[in-house]
């Protein structure tokens, strides 16, 4: 767990992506002040658990089968389908551009979904404090690439955030990463092959070159798509 201390002792990590993008409509301002505290699951941030106690998911989704989490879920459309598909599960997503959390706000106000959680902030702060095993499937689709060399550490996909990802999920169960860019996609597999708690689960190439099933795509799959980019589709299984 990395978090150099701030002066006011609150400890605090570098984070190289937007928080703020467009102004916000009133709309979404409402949805964020009225909605968000509800969704929010308590005891993430430093200031609530300077601990870092284990927090309680069963009390977060009292009926839920499994909890799943989303890492940086952008507009949050692959959630809200998620969600829709699979009302016994609890989905967690996080992310940190408070423009998509509004969108997703809006996303659930519309559909009537009952089984999402929103950390409306960095992921590596649920990391800390998701119980052990307690994820039955993980997303992160198209991560920020972080294309120059130097900016390489940026990326989600380092053993930094893998170890603990690793330890918060069950035996068996699915990391699931989509990505446009080859470099990322080679990245994260020479992360997860060092890594022993996970293996790749493709056998022929059209593992990787075709979606997992009940894949709803997302807002920069559209635009990859769209540029000519041809996705990649990494599953690796937590090991026993
Ligand atoms: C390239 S966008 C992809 C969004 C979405 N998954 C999609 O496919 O449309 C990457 C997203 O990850 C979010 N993100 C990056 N690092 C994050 C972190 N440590 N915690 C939470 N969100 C993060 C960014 O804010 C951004 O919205």
């Amino acid at each position: 767990m990395t978090a150099p201390d701030r002066e006011d002792g609150v400890p605090w990590r570098n984070f190289y992506g937007r928080r703020h993008g467009k102004k916000l409509r009133k709309g979404q301002k409402d949805l964020l002040a009225t909605r968000l505290e509800a969704l929010a699951p308590k005891g993430v941030t430093w200031e609530e658990n300077p601990e870092r106690r284990p927090i309680d998911l069963r009390a977060l989704f009292p009926n839920a089968r499994e909890v799943w989490l989303e890492i940086g879920f952008g507009g949050g459309e692959h959630m809200l389908s998620l969600a829709a598909q699979h009302p016994d599960v609890g989905i967690i997503g996080c992310e940190a551009f408070i423009n998509g959390v509004a969108m997703l706000l809006s996303g659930i106000e519309r559909s009537g979904v009952t089984n999402l959680a929103i950390h409306p902030g960095d992921a590596r702060d649920l990391l800390d404090v998701l119980p052990p095993h307690s994820l039955g499937q993980v997303f992160l689709l198209y991560p920020d690439p972080w294309p120059k060399k130097r900016h390489h550490k940026r990326r989600f996909v380092n053993p930094e955030n893998i170890d603990p990802l690793a330890r918060a999920m069950t035996p068996g169960a699915m990391l699931r990463v989509a990505t446009d860019i080859g470099d990322y996609a080679r990245h994260t597999l020479e992360v997860l092959e060092r890594n022993q708690n996970f293996e790749w689960t493709a056998e022929f190439c059209r593992d990787w070159r075709a979606p997992w099933p009940g894949w709803p795509s997302t807002r920069y799959e559209v635009k990859a798509l769209a540029a000519g980019r041809a996705p990649y589709y990494l599953s690796f299984r937590r090991k026993c």
